[in-house]
């Protein structure tokens, strides 16, 4: 592995055990850098977060507060813990066997790493959309209503139409909505019944933002949605997560800067062994970033 370090002028002090990416200089982290006063309530209250895979340290004291109704944008370089950290958020790691998580995770305030927590109920709250889009092989309208369905809120077929219980209308409308919602209906509207894998990729990805929303979440986790995406498609989903901020509270992981300065309120910058080393008001990270390297990652310098 090659490893760089361009201020590593004080030899005597003890590195920290994680290395740093080529072209990332050596900095204390300043506790202020992480602090961000806003307006609103917090979401999600982070405290003392610590995660590791066996023996690997992914994640290092992780303290902030995500507002509400805004979108939280997560940068850093590959490997230095934003999907880990989406991941926590829903506990998602609980799925990780070699995860190890540590600290607190407060969702309007209550404590979700609990014993008693419902992790069906906590992930319906927080939903997630993935990296390469994923629709069920099966149709439009099937891909929206099956998390409702699942979870017994909607009720349709043979069975149901017998026992005087049928709620097709109650999911055709579910269905309009949050493909609206997700900014798709209008291309769809005419062929819901066909397979969404014959959607284009950024089709796709909005179904999948759909199907999200219908189960009616606070949340919602976006881990670089846009990553496999053309142009067009990206600015269509850049377009769609500022208009959820409104009803949502968004937190995106974005490796492409210029995406996270145009679509998020406040930015958070993780660098090299985990670390949370600076957070705040979008403009004031890319304009004015307290930290030397979080300047030298937005302006390029490694990462
Ligand atoms: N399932 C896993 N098992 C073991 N190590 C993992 C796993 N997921 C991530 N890691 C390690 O944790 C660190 C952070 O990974 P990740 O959260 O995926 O970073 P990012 O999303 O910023 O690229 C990396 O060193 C990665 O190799
Ligand atoms: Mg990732």
């Amino acid at each position: 592995m090659s490893e760089h370090i361009v201020n590593d002028t004080d030899t005597t002090e003890e590195q920290p055990a994680s290395t740093t990416t080529a072209g990332e200089s050596v900095e204390e982290v300043d506790p202020e850098w992480t602090e961000y006063d806003f307006e609103g309530e917090a979401k999600f209250t982070v405290e003392d977060l610590n995660v590791w895979y066996g023996d690997d340290h992914a994640l290092t004291d992780i303290s902030m507060e995500i507002p509400e109704n805004s979108v939280t944008a997560l940068i850093g370089p590959s490997g230095c813990g934003k999907s880990t950290f989406l991941r926590c958020l829903n506990r998602m790691n609980d799925r990780i066997k070699a995860a190890r998580v540590e600290g607190s995770v407060r969702l309007d305030g209550d404590e979700i790493y609990q014993d008693g927590v419902d992790l069906v109920e906590l992930r319906k709250r927080v939903g997630q959309v993935f990296q390469s889009p994923n629709p069920f092989p099966k149709s439009i309208r099937d891909n929206i209503a099956y998390g409702p369905r699942k979870h017994g809120d909607i009720q349709t077929g043979l069975l149901s139409r017998l026992l005087g219980g049928d709620d097709q209308e109650k999911e055709d409308e579910l269905v309009e909505r949050c493909l609206r919602g997700a900014a798709l209906w209008e291309e769809v509207s005419d062929r819901l019944d066909d397979n969404a894998l014959g959607l284009s990729g950024g089709q796709q990805q909005r179904l999948c933002i759909a199907r999200a929303l219908a189960v009616d979440p606070d949340v919602i986790l976006m881990d670089e949605p846009a990553s496999a995406l053309d142009p067009i498609a990206t600015s269509k989903i850049e377009d769609l997560v500022e208009d959820l901020a409104e009803d949502y509270t968004v937190v995106i992981v974005t490796h492409n800067m210029q995406q996270a300065a145009r679509i998020s309120d406040q930015t958070a910058v993780f660098l090299t062994g985990g670390e949370l080393v600076e957070y705040g008001d979008t403009d004031q990270i890319f304009e004015n970033p307290r930290s030397q390297r979080v300047e030298d990652y937005i302006t390029g310098k490694f990462g």
